[in-house]
């Protein structure tokens, strides 16, 4: 049987410090090995024909970890989006960064917007990562523009559609799998609204060391997923 690929994958990348700590190195280390680990994923996806690929980068309560590594991660990903740009255009990448504006830097910020521009008319994968991103904040700000919305008659129901429609990434499909490394089971406020029918796949191994066998290890696990959205399968 064929196999099923995902249109859109979603991974948190989790684990990057308990993997440096296995290897005594500080914390950012792990970070930086992480970053390095995303290029291959990548790659992987465009091989095999995923369309959409969203890590989730930093979230919005990332903010709370001690200022040192904030200040890290930062530049981690600033240094990331200059260093990869060109490879991601001979590859194809459209990339786009996805979150709140709160907090980042006007510098990072115009990088982000730089990078983005740089990118926009690529078509082989679409590469997101959520960054500054949280996914109560998201559905918080959808409600705060349909209440501001001038166009929008006032008092008129709200449908799920039209939810969706204010959402950050209304273009982007819902994803159908989301992926985890190193085992928690737990969602972390990743796209709360976007994830209510995707199949969840979550392993122990450590997120610098995800590579493209446990990636496919993840697709062949969606692929034995009886997917009903809440009906019944046909007899
Ligand atoms: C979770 O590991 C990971 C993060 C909070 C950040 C993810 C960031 C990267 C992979 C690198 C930077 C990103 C880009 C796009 C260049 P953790 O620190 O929570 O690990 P732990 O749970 O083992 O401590």
């Amino acid at each position: 049987m064929e196999l099923k690929i995902p249109k859109h994958v979603a991974i948190i990348m989790d684990g990057n410090g308990r993997w440096a700590k296995e290897k005594g190195k500080i914390r950012l280390e792990g970070h930086r090995a992480g970053a390095a680990n995303i290029e291959k994923i990548l790659e992987e996806s465009i091989k095999l024909g995923v369309k959409y690929l969203t890590v989730y980068a930093f979230s919005t309560e990332n903010w709370k970890r001690p200022e040192k590594e904030v200040k890290g991660l930062m530049e981690l990903f600033s240094a990331f989006l200059s260093s990869k740009k060109k490879t991601m255009k001979k590859q194809g990448i459209k990339l786009l960064v996805t979150g709140s504006k709160e907090g980042v830097s006007n510098s990072l910020l115009k990088k982000i917007e730089e990078t983005e521009k740089y990118l926009e008319n690529e078509e082989t994968i679409v590469f997101n990562i959520a960054f500054n991103y949280g996914g109560r904040k998201e559905i918080t700000d959808a409600i705060n523009k349909i209440l501001s919305d001038e166009k929008r008659e006032t008092g008129k129901t709200v449908t799920e559609e039209e939810v969706a429609r204010y959402m950050y990434r209304p273009d982007i499909p819902d994803p159908e799998l989301v992926i985890r490394t190193s085992g928690e089971f737990r969602i972390s406020n990743f796209l709360l609204w976007e994830i209510a029918y995707s199949e969840f796949y979550v392993t122990d191994v450590y997120w610098p060391d995800f590579d493209e066998e446990e990636y496919n290890k993840a697709i062949l696990s969606f692929n034995r997923r009886d997917r009903r959205y809440g009906g019944l399968n046909a007899e």
